[in-house]
């Protein structure tokens, strides 16, 4: 085993984005590129000499390759240890638990979240700090200085390191350490939810099912709602691991978990349905004959989280990002909590979560967490739900129904314009920054525009300012559009419109989303102008 130095020069466009650095597979795997990225993190966080990280990935193509190369540069860079999940897995959520209750410096996540997997699709890597949360953008952008200006990485040439046992070798004076990927987590869970009661619950023969999209959560959903709470087998789909996540998006929404979606829709619907992604931080729920939106969950569970042992003592807070519909916000100022708005990214919620002014925070882009761990997580909402539904009795559809009598009724879409040429998107943008000051007070279908800004964010805990995070248009009755570039995609621009409309009135709760906002719909192209600008007559997705 000898520690080298390789000769390098910077590489092109290396700045982590809404979650970590993602590209094309084919790109990481490129002469240096994986190399120069994991030495811009260890120049980014103050070296890793000494230190102790955990690793892990979601199990895609070329996770344990890439583990390999991290582990011979964490070793060559004097870490002390590495924790890494067996085979190199570990969900998000599982890695951000792992980092916090072994205190750890922080820890490296492999993956692309829920973009599709394989050779020509998608790969990434991200940092977590020692809170077990994504690096703040500080610490992203030293990382992005160091790569361009870095000339060589060291690494140690060795033999590749066995991670397929539980156990602890010594590589060149540093220790790694392979861990069961489930056991710390379901631990960690059963603190927080009453397993007897969902037992219970499945006892009654109450059917559920979870679709792990061939992605991370497979081995925990099995664990837990199988072996754990008694669910038949069965009840986990999907459930095996797959490099490509069977060729498809492992994204859990109406488009890319239809299958899911129309078995609740259908004759023989279970009671209970929900997905998660690649790695594991998303998910989608659904109840017999329902799609619940993802800001609708968030402020379902804002309501009802105080039935689950973890959260008894209520909530020091609520959080959501900007885009999240103002569902949750409701719920907030009828139980005269704090509700944050931050901008998108999990990343901003880390703050008010780690100085106790939030525990519940959530992104419409089905991502649900609270101060268990720094990441949103998947199998934890849908445990989250389990208990409020084994503690009320009430059906998802009932519960969703009652909770919109009592708060109203926040009908929501997203859609979605992907692979927009970039000029073109970033054009839009800038045009719509320039009307900004004159919109107010202008009629658009949607009615009359109140108000018109662009979102920058003030962290009331660090003071840190992150501009340019969206652009909102209010209207007079409470609608809402806002447009944004996506911080995560590998390919042009995309481009998502969020549309939001309130409603309280008790005969007009259960209408078709996309029926409830057509005029908001209509506003947005008039107001924009996407069509002309993107080329496009309709969304690519809607979520
Ligand atoms: C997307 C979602 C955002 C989420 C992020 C990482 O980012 O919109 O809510 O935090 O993925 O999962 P975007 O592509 O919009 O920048
Ligand atoms: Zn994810």
């Amino acid at each position: 085993m000898e520690k080298i130095t390789v000769s390098s020069q910077p590489i092109e466009g290396q700045k982590p984005g809404t979650s970590g650095l993602r590209k094309k597979t084919k790109v990481f795997m490129g002469p240096h590129y994986l190399e120069n990225f994991v030495q811009a993190i260890w120049n980014g966080i103050g070296g890793a000499a000494g230190k102790t990280f955990v690793l892990g990935g979601d199990g895609r193509y070329f996770n344990e390759r890439a583990a390999q190369v991290i582990l011979r540069m964490a070793a060559a860079s004097g870490a002390a240890k590495v924790i890494v999940g067996k085979n190199a897995v570990l969900s998000t959520p599982a890695a951000s638990h792992l980092i916090r209750k072994r205190a750890t410096d922080g820890g490296i996540i492999m993956s692309a979240s829920h973009n599709p997997g394989g050779i020509d699709e998608d790969f990434g890597v991200k940092f977590n700090m020692a809170n077990g949360g994504p690096a703040p953008e500080d610490v992203t952008d030293r990382m992005f200085e160091a790569t361009k200006t870095l000339t060589s990485y060291d690494i140690l040439e060795t033999q590749d390191i066995d991670l397929s046992a539980v156990g602890t070798t010594r590589v060149a004076g540093m220790d790694v350490e392979v861990v069961d990927p489930v056991e710390d987590y379901v631990a960690l869970m059963e603190e927080l939810f009453d397993f007897d009661k969902i037992r219970a619950l499945f006892a009654t023969g109450f059917k559920m099912k979870f679709d792990a999209m061939h992605a991370v959560t497979g081995p925990y959903a099995h664990e837990i709602f199988e072996r754990r709470l008694g669910a038949p087998v069965g009840s986990v789909l999907n459930g095996v691991p797959l490099p490509d996540f069977g060729g498809r998006h492992p994204d859990p929404n109406p488009i890319w978990a239809k299958p899911l979606v129309d078995l609740v829709m259908g004759a023989d619907a279970p009671d209970f349905a929900a997905a998660s992604d690649g790695d594991g931080d998303r998910n989608m729920i659904l109840g017999r004959g329902v799609y619940v939106t993802p800001s609708d969950s968030l402020a379902v569970l804002a309501a009802n989280a105080h039935l689950a042992p973890g959260y008894a003592g209520g909530l020091a807070g609520v959080a959501r990002s900007m885009p999240t519909s103002r569902a949750v916000d409701r719920v907030a100022e009828a139980m005269g909590l704090d509700c944050f708005e931050t901008p998108t990214g999990w990343k901003f919620f880390g703050n008010l979560l780690d100085a106790g002014r939030a525990t519940l925070c959530g992104e419409e882009s089905a991502g649900t967490g609270s101060d268990h761990v720094r990441e949103k997580d998947g199998v934890w909402a849908v445990l989250l739900w389990l208990n409020i539904l084994a503690d009320t009795g009430k059906s998802v559809a009932t519960l969703l129904s009652d909770h919109w009598m009592t708060y109203g009724r926040n009908y929501y879409s997203r859609h979605d314009y992907e692979a927009v040429d970039a000029a073109r998107a970033s054009d839009m943008i800038d045009a719509l920054r320039g009307k900004l000051i004159d919109l107010p007070g202008q009629k658009f279908a949607a009615g009359i525009v109140e108000s018109a800004d662009e979102f920058a964010y003030d962290d009331p805990v660090d003071n840190s300012r992150s501009e340019r995070q969206g652009i909102r248009i209010t209207f007079e009755d409470g609608s809402r559009i806002v447009f944004r570039l996506s911080g995560t995609g590998t390919v042009g621009a995309t481009l998502r419109v969020y549309l939001e409309a309130y409603e309280n009135n008790s005969d007009k709760l259960h209408a078709k989303a996309e029926d409830a906002l057509s005029d908001i719909i209509a506003s947005a192209d008039q107001i924009a102008g996407i069509k002309a600008y993107t080329g496009r007559t309709a969304p690519d997705v809607k979520t």
